[in-house]
């Protein structure tokens, strides 16, 4: 039997929950705190959870009990949290975005580089069966020559879900609107299934929205690594919202995925496992999972294969596939987005 991980949740809010149900169905991490600079909001997900709550984070840290702190506070304040933790020689997974400019990612990467300890970020999307069906096709090369890439993020967002957020929709804690907050996921795995971007250009607007400084429609047109072109398109503007669609083509095969199933699954090259593939997964999905709801139908369930990856590496003493190197890459890519769209010019990576 393994070392068994103490774990804390620092921030008790929609998402937190999600990170504390995930826990709990971990066999070998124990759920020990609760953080929230609300002592109120400490407590009620605490005593849902049967553990202790915290409104200091230093009071946190300083305990001997905690191994790893996960991180669920508004976008732009992840990194002075994953930094104090790696000051106190605690591990750290982060939501998404890691942080909202490169800078501050740099710096929290470097302050767990200096302490030895792991920071890890949070891509739920990337343990969806179906997106790692999809990463596996293209390690094998099955589409050939990469021609095209597409993430979108046809989501709706009421003004209430601004309204209401004190940080959403701001420039300083959320970073950005509809790519940096609702389509990063979509953007990361397409940047996880199709290499690097080498550069972009781009539009960014707030079309369906009052009072907020950030873009609710983007559309960028991309060019990979790898020679391939592509677009991203996510919203929160396109009422009611529907499926995020992921598509990937290449001279011998071409995937679209839409939310956690396929609508196009075809190689020039077959394997039996093709047809158990499309019997399985080939329809649209019957929800769209979080189009206009931001929990609706989220299940803990791709957190904690989120978690569980990183403690294996941790057990292992390797980097988790999900590292803050790695969790860097989608937020590189949406800045590039934003400048592209502030100056009118051709932003390279
Ligand atoms: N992976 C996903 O699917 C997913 C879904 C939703 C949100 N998120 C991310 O999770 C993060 C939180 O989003 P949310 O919707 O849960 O927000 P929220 O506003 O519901 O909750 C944030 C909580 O953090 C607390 N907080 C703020 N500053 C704090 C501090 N310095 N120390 C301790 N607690 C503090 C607030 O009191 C609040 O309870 C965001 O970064 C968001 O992008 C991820």
């Amino acid at each position: 039997m393994g070392k068994t991980y103490g774990f804390a949740v620092v921030g008790a809010g929609m998402i937190g929950k999600f990170h504390a149900e995930a826990i709990k169905g971990l066999p070998n991490a124990k759920l020990v705190a609760i953080c929230d600079q609300v002592q109120s909001a400490a407590d009620n997900l605490a005593g849902n959870f049967g553990c202790t709550a915290e409104s200091s984070l230093d009071r946190l840290l300083a305990r001997d009990d905690v191994d790893v702190v996960t991180v669920a506070t508004p976008s732009g304040l992840h990194g002075e949290v994953a930094i104090s933790a790696a000051r106190h020689g605690k591990h750290c997974v982060v939501e998404k975005p890691l942080e909202i400019t490169l800078d501050k990612i740099d710096r929290v990467l470097e302050a767990h580089d200096k302490a030895g300890t792991t920071i890890g970020g949070i891509f739920n999307m990337r343990h969806e069966e179906t997106a790692k069906l999809f990463k596996k096709a293209v390690d094998a090369g099955r589409f050939g020559r990469m021609t095209f890439g597409m993430a979108y993020g046809p989501w709706w967002r009421e003004q209430s879900y601004y309204d209401n957020g004190g940080w959403r929709g701001t420039w300083a804690l959320d970073g950005g609107g509809a790519l940096m907050n609702q389509g990063i996921h979509t953007i990361d795995t397409l940047q996880w299934l199709m290499g690097p971007v080498k550069a972009v250009t781009s539009f960014c607007r707030a079309l369906a929205h009052e009072r907020i400084e950030v873009e609710d429609t983007g559309a960028a047109a991309i060019e990979f690594a790898n020679g391939a072109i592509g677009t991203i398109a996510c919203t929160t503007s396109m009422w009611p919202g529907h499926f995020r669609i992921i598509e990937v083509a290449g001279d011998r095969g071409t995937v679209a995925m839409a939310d956690n199933k396929f609508f196009f699954w075809q190689f020039a090259q077959e394997t039996p496992e093709d047809a158990r593939i499309r019997e399985k997964y080939l329809q649209f999905p019957g929800v769209s999972v979080g189009a206009a709801n931001p929990s609706a139908g989220m299940t803990a369930d791709n957190h904690r294969a989120n978690f569980a990856e990183f403690l294996a590496a941790l057990d292992a003493g390797r980097q988790p596939p999900i590292s803050g190197r790695e969790a860097r890459k989608a937020v590189e890519i949406i800045l590039a987005i934003y400048k592209s769209s502030k100056s009118g010019k051709t932003v390279s990576l």
